[in-house]
C-alpha cells in the first residue's frame, strides 16, 4: 500500500516537472526558489494549475495583467512585480507614438510620460481587436492635458481624433482628464487614435489613456452609439474641456475665448438602475460657471450666472445647447415645455423619458459676437445627475 502511494507521488511529480518546462519557465524558477528556501521539494503539482490573467495593481498610473513572464516579453510588456502567489508577473503594456496594439488594457501615453511632451509630430496608435468577440473600445482619459482650443472653440493647436470605429467621435482638445468615451468597432477594422500636437508650447502637455476592449456580451459595454456612458445613481457629467479657469486665447472677434469645443453632436447615456424610473439634472453646485453654454460670461455677474435669470431654453437655443427629452421643472413639477437648454444658467429638471440620454450640440463657432447674445468666455457645462426611485 505504502509502496503504491510512493509510485503515484513520483509519477505525478514527473508529469508536473515536464509540464513546467513545457508551459512556463517562471514556474520552474519559483519552484526552485521555494525548494531552496524550504530545503525540500514542495508540491509541484499545485503550481501546474494555470493562474487567471486578472488585473494586478502596478503603479499609480497604470495597472497590469497577471501573465507568465514569457507572455509578457512577447507582448513587449514591462514587468513590475509578481502576482498569483509569485507564479505570474504583473505585466504593463504601454505604447506611444507610431505603434499598433491588439492587447487588452494597453496604455497609450505621450512620449516620455509623465514628463511634458513638446509636440512637433502627429502621434498615432492603431488599435486592433484582440479577438472577434470584441465590440467596443473603452477609452479612459486617465490624464489628458492638451492645448486649449482657439478662442472660437476650434482645436487648432492640439487635437485628438479617433477614426475607424462605428461611433462618430468629435475632435476634442484641452483638459479632458477623467473623461471616458466608448467607440464601437466596425467589425475587424482598426480604430486609430491620432493626437496632433503642435511644437513648442509652454504648458505641460501629456496624456495617458487606458484602452479596454469590451466583449459584445460584456456587462460594461455602452449601448450602441453612446459616446459616453454613466452608471450609478448619481454622477457628474462634464462637457469636454470643462474647467474652472477661462481659456486665455482670444476669439477672432477679440473677446475672451471659450473652453467649449465647437462642432459637437453626441449622446451621453446613463444606465437606468433597477428600481429607478426618472432622472434629475442640475448644474454643479458652488460653481456659477458650471452652465455657460451660450451668451456673454464676461458681461454677466452672479445675479445672472448660474441663476434662472441666465437660463435660456426652447427656440432661443439655436447654436449651442443640451437636449433633455420631455422634462418637468423640479421646483414646480410643471412641464418645461421644451427639451433644449442653453444660456448662462440651468434650472433643475427631471425626466422619465427612457432610455436616459442627454445630447450635446455646439455649432462651428464658439466665439461668435455676430450672434445675439454674443458667445464670450463660455466654459460648457458640469451637470450633476440623480436617478429618482419609481
Ligand atoms: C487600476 O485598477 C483599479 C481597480 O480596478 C482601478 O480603480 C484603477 O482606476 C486602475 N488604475 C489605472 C491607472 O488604470
Ligand atoms: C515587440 O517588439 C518587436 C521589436 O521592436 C516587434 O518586432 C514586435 O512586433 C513587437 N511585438 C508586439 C506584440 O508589439
Ligand atoms: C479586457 O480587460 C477588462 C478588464 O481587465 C475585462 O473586463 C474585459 O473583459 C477584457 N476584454 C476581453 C476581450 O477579454
Amino acid at each position: 500500500m505504502d509502496r503504491k502511494f510512493f509510485w503515484i507521488i513520483v509519477a505525478t511529480w514527473l508529469v508536473a516537472v515536464t509540464a513546467f518546462s513545457v508551459y512556463d519557465e517562471d514556474l520552474d524558477e519559483d519552484f526552485r526558489e521555494q525548494g531552496d528556501r524550504k530545503g525540500k521539494i514542495l508540491f509541484p503539482f499545485v503550481s501546474i494549475v494555470r493562474f487567471a490573467n486578472t488585473d494586478c495593481a502596478s503603479t499609480n498610473t497604470m495597472n497590469g495583467t497577471c501573465l507568465a513572464r514569457r507572455e509578457c516579453n512577447n507582448l513587449n510588456g514591462t514587468i513590475t512585480g509578481t502576482c498569483a502567489s509569485r507564479r505570474g508577473r504583473c505585466c504593463i503594456v504601454s505604447r506611444t507614438c507610431g505603434s499598433t496594439t491588439n492587447v487588452n488594457n494597453t496604455y497609450f501615453t505621450s512620449p516620455g510620460y509623465r514628463g511634458a511632451y513638446a509636440g512637433g509630430q502627429t502621434c498615432t496608435l492603431i488599435v486592433n481587436r484582440c479577438n472577434s468577440n470584441v465590440c467596443q473600445l473603452r477609452i479612459d482619459f486617465l490624464d489628458m492635458v492638451l492645448a486649449q482650443p482657439s478662442g472660437d472653440g476650434v482645436c487648432l493647436t492640439d487635437a485628438v481624433t479617433i477614426t475607424g470605429g462605428n461611433t462618430i467621435v468629435p475632435t476634442i482638445c484641452g483638459d479632458n482628464t477623467g473623461q471616458t468615451i466608448f467607440v464601437d468597432f466596425n467589425q475587424d477594422a482598426a480604430i486609430t487614435i491620432t493626437i496632433t500636437a503642435t511644437l513648442a508650447t509652454t504648458f505641460s502637455r501629456r496624456w495617458n489613456m487606458r484602452l479596454t476592449q469590451l466583449g459584445c456580451d460584456c456587462p460594461g459595454i455602452a449601448p450602441n452609439g453612446c459616446l459616453q456612458y454613466y452608471t450609478g445613481l448619481t454622477g457628474t457629467i462634464n462637457s469636454f474641456n470643462y474647467g474652472t479657469t477661462p481659456n486665455t486665447a482670444l476669439s477672432a472677434s477679440l473677446v475672451t475665448g471659450t473652453r467649449q469645443i465647437a462642432n459637437l453632436n453626441y449622446g451621453i447615456c446613463i444606465r437606468m438602475e433597477a428600481g429607478y424610473c426618472a432622472i434629475q439634472y442640475s448644474q454643479a453646485a458652488n460653481d456659477i460657471y458650471s452652465f455657460t453654454v451660450t451668451g456673454d460670461v464676461d458681461g454677466a455677474d452672479n445675479t445672472v450666472l448660474g441663476t434662472t435669470v441666465g437660463a435660456v431654453n426652447g427656440a432661443a437655443c439655436t447654436t449651442d445647447f443640451v437636449v433633455i427629452p420631455n422634462p418637468t421643472v423640479v421646483a414646480t413639477g410643471v412641464t418645461a415645455g421644451t427639451d433644449r437648454f442653453c444660456g448662462l444658467g440651468f434650472v433643475p429638471v427631471q425626466t422619465g423619458a427612457k432610455p436616459f440620454v442627454l445630447y450635446v450640440v455646439t455649432d462651428a463657432n464658439e466665439g461668435a459676437t455676430a450672434t445675439t447674445p454674443p458667445d464670450v468666455s463660455n466654459r460648457g457645462f458640469s451637470l450633476a445627475y440623480t436617478q429618482v426611485a419609481c
